[in-house]
C-alpha cells in the first residue's frame, strides 16, 4: 500500500514501511526505513540544526537521490555533466504519481508483478530530471527502486554516473556485509563495522564477477542470523557495479548501481537513461529473516513465469563436463547416458567440445554447429538416442564469445571488443562478442534458433567464461564508447529474453565459468544458475551458504561429483555430497560407466528423495541451524513449507557432532535444535518416529553416530494428525 499526504509518501508491505518527503525547497528526502508502522503514521522530517546556514544543512539531509556540487558533499547518486562544462545539480520534485502494477524498464531484467508503483519526478534548474521508481511488493516485503534520467533541457548533457539507489541511514552504527570471492570459491560473506569514510565493492570486470557479488547487506552490529535489524540490497544486474558504502558525522549512505568507470551515457534533448533497479527487504528477524524474503521475492516474482511454481519438477541432470572433459565421441556419450538412464536421471547435458574442431579450449567458439568427427549423426542423431533411452537432452553454449581460431572470428573480426591499433588481450583463449552492436547479437540469435529448431533441446547451460577487456565497439563513435559496457548487457538480456520467449519450454541455466553472474540479472532469464566449478562437498557448503544469503536454493545448480574431488583431491561421503547437491537444483556432475549395477542402484534412493521431495526442497523456507565454519567442516540447514507440515533437515560434517565441532565421538549423542517448524504440531519421520514441535524446537532432533569421512544425515519430518509422540 502507498500513503500519499501533501508532499509525502509511505510505502507498506506487510511488515515494512518506507518513507520519503519533499521539504519546503522541494529536496526529496529520506525519513524512514524500518519495521511496519501504522497506515497513516506521518512522515518524521529531519530536525534543523538551530543555527546552521542553509548551504551546511545540506550536507546533513538524508537523500533519495543525491546531487554533487550544491552542498551535499557525500557520495552523489549521479553526476551529470551539461554541455556548458558544469558537473552539478541540485533536483527539486516537480510531481508524483501512484499508479496500479509495476513500473516498466525496457530492455532490463526486473521483478514483476508489483501491487503499486511510486513515481516522484525531481528536476534540476539546467534540464537533468530524475524518475524516482518504486514498487511494493506487499506479501514478500520486498521494495524496488528504478531510476531514469532524463533530459529536459535544450542542449546535451552526459550521465558520468547514473545509480539507481541512495539511502541515507541515521548516525546509529552500522555492519557491512558483502560477498567477496574468486574463481571456484564464490560469495564469502565479510562483515566489518561502517567505519567513517566511504567503503565501496564493485565490478570492472564487465560481468558481475566471482571477486564481489552486486547484493550487500547492512545490520546493527547486535544482528544475528535470527534477530536484529536487517536491510538487504540486490541490484537487478549483470554486469559493472558499485556499491558504496559512506559513513559520515551526518549518517549513513548506501548508493547502488551501474558502476562510473568507463560509464558516460549521453542524452540529447529529450532522451533518457534507465538504470537497472535494486530490490529492497528489511528483516527485524535477522539475516535468516532477511534472506528468507529476498528467497521467497525471488521465487514469486524475478524468476521466468515458468519456474515460479515450485511443484513444477526440474529436472534431474547429468552433465558431461566432469566425466568426459574435451574428450569424447558419441559411443563414450552414450555410454554415460545410460548409465545416466539407470540411475533415473532425466536429462542429459553435453558440455563443451560438441561442436566444430573444438578439441581443447584454443579454437572454434562462435561457430555453433556440430562436430561430424565426435558426433556422426550430429545432434539430431544424438538426440534420438537419448531419447530412445528415456533421456531429454541438454547443450551447453558461450554465445558471447569467439575463438580467435574459428570461422565466426575469420569473417567478422570487428565482432570482437578491441581497441584501435591494440592486440586485444586473449582470456580462456578466447575474445568477447561485441554485443553492443545489434547486428552481432542477431547473428548470434540466428545460430541459436538454428540450432534449438534442430532437434528437441530441453536445456541450454549459457556460460561466460571471461572478463571484458579491450572495452571498445567499432560501430560506435569516439564520445559514445563510455556505453559500450552498457550496451553489452543490454545486448545479452535481449537475446536471453529472445531465446525464452521463442522457446517458452526451454531450461535456461546461466553460468560464467562457474559462479561469475550470479545475480538478479540473470535470474529474471533463468530460474537456476550455476553456483561454481567447486563441486567438493565442504567448499560447496560454504560457497552455498554465501549465496543463500541473498538467492534461494532452488536457483543454485549443484551437482553430485566424484571423490577425490577433480577440484580440491578431497574425499566426502556420498551422503554428504548428495547432502549438498540436494541443496539447489540437485544433479550429477561425474563419469558413471565404471558403476556397477548395484553402484547405481545406490544413487538412486537420492533421485527418488529429490522427485518426492524437491517441491518442498525449493519451495521451503531456509534455516541455517549451524553455519558452515572457515575450513568447510561442518554445517547443518534445514527447509521448512510454507504451510509448515514438512520440513528437509541435513547436518554435515562435525555438525554431527553437536555443538562441540572439534569432538568425534559424542557422547551423549548430539541433538540439533530444529526451526521454523509450529511447536504445538507432533512430526514424524521417515521411520514412523515421533517428535513434538516444541520437543524439536527446544531439545532437538537426536542425530545418528557420525561414522566415515564427512558423514552426513538426511531427515524428512512431515506434521501428523495423530498428537501422540514416540521419541
Ligand atoms: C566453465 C564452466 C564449466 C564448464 C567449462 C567448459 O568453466 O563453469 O562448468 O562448462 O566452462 O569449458
Amino acid at each position: 500500500m502507498i500513503v500519499c499526504r501533501d508532499a509525502c509518501f509511505t510505502l507498506h508491505t506487510a511488515h515494512t514501511s518506507y518513507q520519503l518527503c519533499a521539504d519546503e525547497q522541494g529536496r526529496l528526502l529520506h525519513t524512514y526505513y524500518g519495521a511496519r508502522l501504522p497506515d497513516d503514521a506521518p512522515n518524521l522530517r529531519p530536525t534543523r540544526a538551530p543555527h546552521a546556514e542553509a548551504g551546511r544543512r545540506l550536507n546533513l539531509l538524508p537523500f533519495e537521490c543525491s546531487a554533487p556540487g550544491t552542498g551535499d558533499f557525500r557520495t552523489p547518486a549521479v553526476l551529470p555533466e551539461y554541455a556548458d562544462g558544469s558537473l552539478c545539480a541540485d533536483l527539486q520534485m516537480v510531481g508524483a504519481q501512484v499508479t496500479p502494477g509495476k513500473y516498466e524498464l525496457p530492455g532490463l531484467p526486473a521483478f514483476r508483478g508489483a501491487e503499486q508503483t511510486l513515481c516522484v519526478t525531481l528536476r534540476d534548474c539546467a534540464g537533468l530530471e530524475v524518475e524516482l521508481r518504486y514498487a511494493v511488493f506487499p506479501q514478500h516485503d520486498v521494495i524496488t527502486r528504478a531510476a531514469v534520467y532524463r533530459n529536459t533541457g535544450a542542449a546535451p548533457l552526459s550521465l558520468r554516473k547514473a545509480s539507481s539507489l541512495c539511502l541515507d541511514f541515521d548516525t546509529r552504527p552500522l555492519d557491512m556485509i558483502t560477498l567477496h570471492g574468486k574463481w571456484s570459491q564464490e560469495r564469502t560473506p565479510e562483515r566489518a563495522p561502517l567505519r567513517y569514510g566511504v567503503q565501496s565493492v564493485g565490478s570492472m570486470q564487465g560481468v558481475s564477477s566471482h571477486a564481489h557479488n552486486p547484493a550487500v547487506a547492512l545490520c546493527r552490529p547486535d544482528a544475528d542470523e535470527e534477530h536484529g535489524d536487517c536491510w538487504g540490497f540486490a541490484l537487478v544486474y549483470s554486469g559493472n557495479f558499485l556499491c558504496e558504502a559512506e559513513r559520515s558525522e551526518s549518517g549513513n549512505r548506501l548508493v547502488m548501481g551501474i558502476h562510473p568507470h568507463q560509464f558516460c551515457w549521453t542524452l540529447a534533448p529529450g532522451e533518457s537513461f534507465v538504470a537497472p533497479e535494486v530490490a529492497m527487504v528489511y528483516a527485524a528477524d535477522g539475516l535468516g529473516g532477511m534472506r528468507r524474503c529476498f528467497h521467497r521475492a525471488i521465487r514469486a516474482h524475478l524468476l521466468p513465469e515458468r519456474w515460479r511454481d515450485m511443484n513444477r519438477p526440474r529436472p534431474v541432470l547429468l552433465n558431461s563436463w566432469e566425466a568426459c572433459y574435451f574428450r569424447f565421441d558419441q559411443d563414450r556419450l552414450l555410454a554415460l547416458a545410460e548409465a545416466a538412464a539407470r540411475a533415473g536421471i532425466d536429462l542429459f547435458v553435453l558440455d563443451d567440445g560438441w561442436f566444430k574442431g573444438r578439441d581443447a579450449d584454443n579454437s572454434s567458439l562462435g561457430d555453433w554447429v556440430a562436430d561430424v568427427r565426435k558426433l556422426p549423426e550430429g545432434l539430431e542423431g544424438l538426440c534420438r538416442r537419448l531419447q530412445a533411452l528415456g533421456l531429454d537432452f541438454g547443450l551447453w553454449i558461450e554465445p558471447e564469445a569467439v575463438s580467435p581460431d574459428s570461422d565466426l572470428f575469420r569473417l567478422h573480426p570487428d565482432w570482437a571488443l578491441r581497441v584501435p591499433g591494440r592486440t586485444p588481450l586473449t582470456l580462456r583463449n578466447q575474445y568477447v562478442l561485441d554485443f553492443s552492436r545489434p547486428e552481432v547479437v542477431q547473428a548470434l540469435w540466428e545460430q541459436l534458433h538454428r540450432l534449438l529448431s534442430s532437434c528437441p533441446i530441453r536445456y541450454i547451460k549459457w556460460d561466460m567464461n571471461r572478463k571484458l577487456s579491450d572495452v571498445y565497439s567499432a560501430a560506435l563513435p569516439a564520445d559514445r564508447q563510455g556505453e559500450v559496457y552498457h550496451r553489452y548487457m543490454l545486448g545479452v538480456y535481449a537475446l536471453q529474453k529472445q531465446l525464452t520467449e521463442a522457446f517458452p519450454d526451454l531450461l535456461l541455466e546461466n553460468c560464467a565459468a562457474g559462479g561469475g553472474r550470479f545475480d538478479c540479472g540473470m535470474l529474471c532469464y533463468s530460474p537456476q544458475i550455476w553456483c561454481s566449478d567447486n563441486t567438493d562437498a565442504r567448499s560447496r557448503l560454504s560457497i552455498q551458504y554465501g549465496t543463500s544469503l541473498f538467492y534461494p536454493p532452488c536457483t543454485m545448480g549443484s551437482h553430485f561429483s566424484i571423490v577425490p574431488n577433480h577440484y580440491t583431491g578431497r574425499t566426502a561421503s556420498v551422503e554428504a555430497r548428495m547432502a549438498c547437491a540436494l541443496f539447489g537444483t540437485f544433479g550429477f556432475e561425474l563419469d558413471l560407466t565404471g558403476y556397477s549395477p548395484e553402484a547405481l542402484a545406490e544413487l538412486r534412493p537420492y533421485i527418488d528423495w529429490y522427485r518426492a521431495h524437491g517441491a518442498l526442497l525449493r519451495g521451503g523456507d531456509l534455516y541455517w541451524l549451524l553455519p558452515p565454519d572457515a575450513a568447510g567442516s561442518g554445517a547443518a540447514w534445514m527447509v521448512v513449507s510454507p504451510d509448515r507440515d514438512e520440513a528437509a533437515v541435513f547436518a554435515v560434517g562435525d555438525a554431527l557432532c553437536g555443538v562441540e565441532r572439534a569432538s568425534t565421538l559424542p557422547s551423549p549423542p548430539p541433538r540439533l535444535p530444529l526451526r521454523g517448524l509450529c511447536a504445538q504440531s507432533v512430526y514424524e519421520d521417515a521411520d514412523g518416529v515421533r517428535y513434538a514441535g516444541a520437543q524439536l524446537l527446544a531439545a532437538g532432533l537426536p542425530l545418528p553416530t557420525p561414522r566415515g569421512d564427512v558423514p552426513a544425515y538426511l531427515c524428512y519430518l512431515r506434521r501428523t494428525a495423530d498428537p501422540r509422540t514416540t521419541a
